[in-house]
């Protein structure tokens, strides 16, 4: 099925989760792009805060509404005189579940049926969707494409989001809606809040002669800047023909955690042979990490995208950034 949508629909957004860490992101970009209409910001504030977004509260195009997804009147009545969703909304820690099996269920699977349950009954029908890697499972060095015969998440995280496109999906076909996934590789930049990069600075703060390291370290995945990937959504949300779409969305390179952990101790000014790495062991961080996870973009890049930062660039360039929104927590 193709969808027939023209460029005046699409400048009204809602960013569900959008005070997030890559919510904020979406905000500045299409706030920066004089055709959009309004951007609305739906969050519980609960993993996001208001220093991402404070800067956009005196463009009378931006708005506010700080509630639950579970409120689905405030929902629906907030998607009212809207185009598009992009929903972000979701559990942080993609480890919880080790200790509350029930979490990506609670705060993945549900939010997004709530978000398609608002959606149905109002006028915005299309929705961008922060999926991720975890639906693939293990496939170990093989570079999977987004119909990947075989698919097994081993994380309830990679489930939950699995979960949520097929809900996507289904909604798509019989109601009406339109739809992108996007199965994000890592993603890095400024106001990140959580990730490998952020907590390796944390640590190398709190002490610099040692830095305990999850797994051997021998883990090896794609770190793909914010910047690119909020580019990435927005070219296949303008190119995207069908009405249900995924994409992967990562740099095509790969970083191994022990060069991550070089890398946080080189941005600190620290002197390598003074730190210390301790492997927790094993050849994964914890029982549903994928230590080796390999994607293929060429789906995405038909449309016209392609991907600006290397791995190692998008790392060093959050970390830095990473380094100065620290600092002014601190200060
Ligand atoms: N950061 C990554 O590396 C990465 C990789 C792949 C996929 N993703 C997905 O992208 C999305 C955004 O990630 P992020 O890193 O910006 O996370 P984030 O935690 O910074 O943002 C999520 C936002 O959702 C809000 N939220 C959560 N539950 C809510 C609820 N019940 N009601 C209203 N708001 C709620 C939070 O307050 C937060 O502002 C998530 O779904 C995540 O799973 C992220």
């Amino acid at each position: 099925m193709q969808n027939n949508r023209s460029a005046a629909d699409v400048c009204r957004f809602v960013i569900v989760g959008g005070a997030g860490f890559i919510g904020s992101h979406f905000t500045d970009v299409l706030l920066a792009d004089e055709a959009t209409k309004a951007v609305t910001i739906y969050d519980n504030f609960s993993s996001g805060h208001d220093w991402h977004i404070a800067h956009h509260h005196k463009d009378a195009r931006f708005r506010v509404v700080n509630a639950e997804i579970a409120d689905l009147d405030c929902l629906r009545e907030t998607l009212s005189g809207h185009q598009v969703v992009i929903h972000l909304a979701s559990n942080p820690d993609i480890a919880a579940a080790v200790h509350d099996p029930d979490i990506d269920f609670r705060e993945g699977t549900v939010l997004s049926r709530n978000v398609l349950e608002a959606m149905r009954q109002s006028d915005c029908h299309r929705i961008l969707y922060a999926s991720g890697s975890g639906v693939y499972g293990d496939f170990g060095t093989t570079e999977v494409i987004e119909d990947q015969p075989g698919m097994r998440p081993v994380s309830t995280y990679g489930a939950s989001k699995y979960a949520s496109e097929h809900l996507i999906s289904a909604y798509c076909y019989m109601f009406g809606l339109s739809a992108c996934c996007f199965r994000f590789g890592n993603v890095v930049g400024p106001r990140q809040t959580h990730g490998v990069g952020f907590d390796f600075l944390r640590k190398l703060r709190e002490d610099p002669t040692q830095l305990e390291i999850l797994g051997d370290g021998k883990q090896s995945k794609s770190y793909i800047h914010v910047e690119d990937t909020v580019a990435a959504v927005l070219t296949a949300h303008r190119g995207a023909s069908e009405d249900f779409n995924v994409f992967n969305v990562a740099t095509g390179d790969y970083i191994t955690v022990t060069e991550i952990a070089d890398l946080a101790v080189a941005a600190l000014g620290l002197d390598k042979t003074q730190v210390e790495y301790v492997y927790s062991g094993g050849d994964r961080g914890w029982k549903g990490d994928v230590p080796v996870i390999r994607l293929s973009t060429d789906r995405i890049k038909a449309l016209g995208w392609s991907c600006e930062n290397s791995t190692k660039q998008a790392l060093t360039r959050s970390l830095v950034a990473l380094l100065d929104d620290l600092e002014q927590e601190a200060s």
